[in-house]
C-alpha cells in the first residue's frame, strides 16, 4: 500500500542521511590520513573502506526494519555473497553505497549514495543522496505509484521538499531528439582500447552526437553537450529532474541506477535497452525484470501529464 511504501521511503531517506553523514566526516579526516583504494575488476575499478563501511551501515539499518526483505549490494556482491544474480519478484532492496567512488576519490563532488527497491522487479522507491552537493548534501527521491510522487531536496532534512520534475510542465523534448538535447554519457570501467571495445564504440557514439555529420539522419547529431559525470546515478537523477535529457550508460550494474530509474519513472521518463545508444526506433523498453540488462537510455519525461513519452512514441 502506499501508506507502506511511504515508510520505506522514510527509512531510506534517513539512512541515506546518515551514510552521507559518514562520508563527510570521512572526507574531513582525509586532511590527517591519505584514503586507501584498493583495486577489484582493473586499475580504475576501486573500492575504498568507506564503499564496505557505508554499505554495512544501509544493509543493518535496512535488515533490522525489514528482516525479509531481499538485498543485493554493489560490495556484498563483490565479496562474493550474491553468488546468482537473480533478482526475483519479492522485496527486494538494490543499493550502491558509494555510486562515483572514483569521484571520491579524487574528491570531485559528483557522488551519491543510491537506494533502490524493486517490487515484481519493478523500481519502486528511490533514494539517491549526494553528501557532496549543497550545504548538507542534496537529495533526490521519489515513490513509484499513482499516488507518491518524486522531490528534491537540498537545505537538509527539516527543510522544503520541491517536487520533480524541477519545472511543470517540463519543455517538450526535441522531435529529432538527440539534436539540441542535453545528453549524459559515461565511459565505464572496460578500459580495453581496440576497434571492437565497448570504451572506441562509445567514444565514436559520442563524438557523432556532437556533430553536424553524426547522429541521426541527415540533420546530424549536434547535441548541446555531452556531459560524463562518472556518477550513473547522478546522471540519471539529473534526467529525472529535467536537468539533462538523455543518459546512456552501457556496463553499469543494477545498484547504478535501480534508485534512478524509480525516479525516472515516476517524473515520466523513460528506460530504453538500446544498441547502438540513439538508435530509438529501434529500442524496447527494458523489461524491468531485466534490471541486469546492462545498457541503459534514459530519457526524460516529456509531456504534462507524465505518460513517459518518448521521442520515438512521438513520431509515431
Ligand atoms: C560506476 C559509475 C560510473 C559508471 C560505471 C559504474 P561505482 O559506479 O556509476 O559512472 O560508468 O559503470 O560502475 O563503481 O562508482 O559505484
Amino acid at each position: 500500500s502506499i501508506s507502506e511504501l511511504q515508510k520505506l521511503h522514510d527509512v531510506a531517506r534517513t539512512v541515506a542521511r546518515l551514510a552521507g553523514n559518514y562520508m563527510r566526516e570521512d572526507q574531513l579526516r582525509r586532511r590527517q590520513t591519505p584514503l586507501a583504494t584498493r583495486e577489484k575488476l582493473n586499475s580504475v575499478d576501486l573500492v575504498t573502506a568507506a564503499d564496505e563501511t557505508v554499505e554495512k551501515m544501509i544493509k543493518d539499518s535496512i535488515l533490522k526494519e525489514y528482516p525479509d526483505h531481499a538485498f543485493i549490494g554493489e560490495e556484498s556482491y563483490s565479496a562474493g555473497e550474491e553468488k546468482r544474480f537473480l533478482l526475483k519478484d519479492g522485496p527486494t532492496w538494490i543499493i550502491d553505497p558509494i555510486d562515483g567512488t572514483v569521484n571520491m576519490v579524487h574528491m570531485f563532488p559528483m557522488t551519491a549514495i543510491s537506494i533502490g527497491f524493486c517490487l515484481k522487479s519493478i523500481p519502486t522507491v528511490g533514494v539517491v543522496f549526494a553528501p557532496f552537493l549543497g550545504g548538507q548534501g542534496t537529495m533526490y527521491s521519489a515513490i513509484h505509484h499513482p499516488e507518491g510522487g518524486a522531490w528534491f531536496e537540498e537545505l537538509g532534512p527539516d527543510g522544503p521538499t520541491t517536487p520533480l520534475p524541477l519545472t511543470s510542465p517540463p519543455p517538450p523534448l526535441p522531435l529529432d531528439a538527440p539534436k539540441g538535447c542535453l545528453f549524459f554519457g559515461e565511459y565505464g570501467k572496460d578500459r580495453r582500447d581496440h576497434p571492437q571495445s565497448n570504451l572506441t564504440k562509445k567514444a565514436a557514439n559520442f563524438v557523432n552526437m556532437a556533430t553536424e555529420i553524426g547522429g541521426r539522419g541527415s540533420k546530424g547529431g549536434m547535441v548541446h553537450g555531452i556531459r560524463s559525470l562518472g556518477s550513473s546515478t547522478m546522471d540519471m537523477v539529473y534526467v529525472a529532474s529535467g536537468q539533462g535529457d538523455i543518459m546512456f550508460e552501457a556496463g553499469c550494474w543494477e545498484w547504478d541506477v535501480c534508485a534512478g530509474i524509480a525516479i525516472l519513472l515516476q517524473t515520466g521518463g523513460i528506460v530504453v535497452d538500446s544498441n547502438p545508444p540513439l538508435n530509438l526506433k529501434d529500442s524496447d523498453p527494458i523489461p524491468m525484470a531485466n534490471l541486469g540488462g546492462r545498457r541503459y537510455l534514459a530519457i526524460r519525461g516529456c509531456s504534462e501529464d507524465s505518460t513517459g513519452r518518448s521521442p520515438r512514441m512521438q513520431q509515431e
